[in-house]
């Protein structure tokens, strides 16, 4: 089974918007899905210059956009792409 990547984007834009709060996940994540999920945090993903991409702070999970992340709608989208087989 492949793993459910998440970046967490700590860049300057998404870092002064709250991503702080989201290098919880760092530890959150393993201690609660185990080796199924691997966290990465990212200086920039490349999303804040796009307006169309809604609001930083930024995360994805595989290959879908988080806007305005926190630390729960991370964890509800790793759970929905574990339950729906990862799509
Ligand atoms: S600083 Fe987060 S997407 Fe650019």
């Amino acid at each position: 089974m492949n793993k459910i990547k998440v970046k967490l984007c700590m860049g300057t834009t998404c870092f002064v918007m709250g991503a702080s709060e989201l290098q919880e996940l760092v530890d959150i994540l393993p201690e609660k899905f185990g080796d199924k999920v691997e966290v990465q945090c990212a200086t920039c993903l490349d999303l804040c210059s796009s307006s169309s991409e809604g609001q930083a702070p930024y995360a994805m999970v595989d290959y879908t956009v988080i806007s305005k992340a926190t630390v729960e709608s991370v964890i509800n989208e790793v759970e929905r792409k574990l339950k729906n087989g990862q799509e």
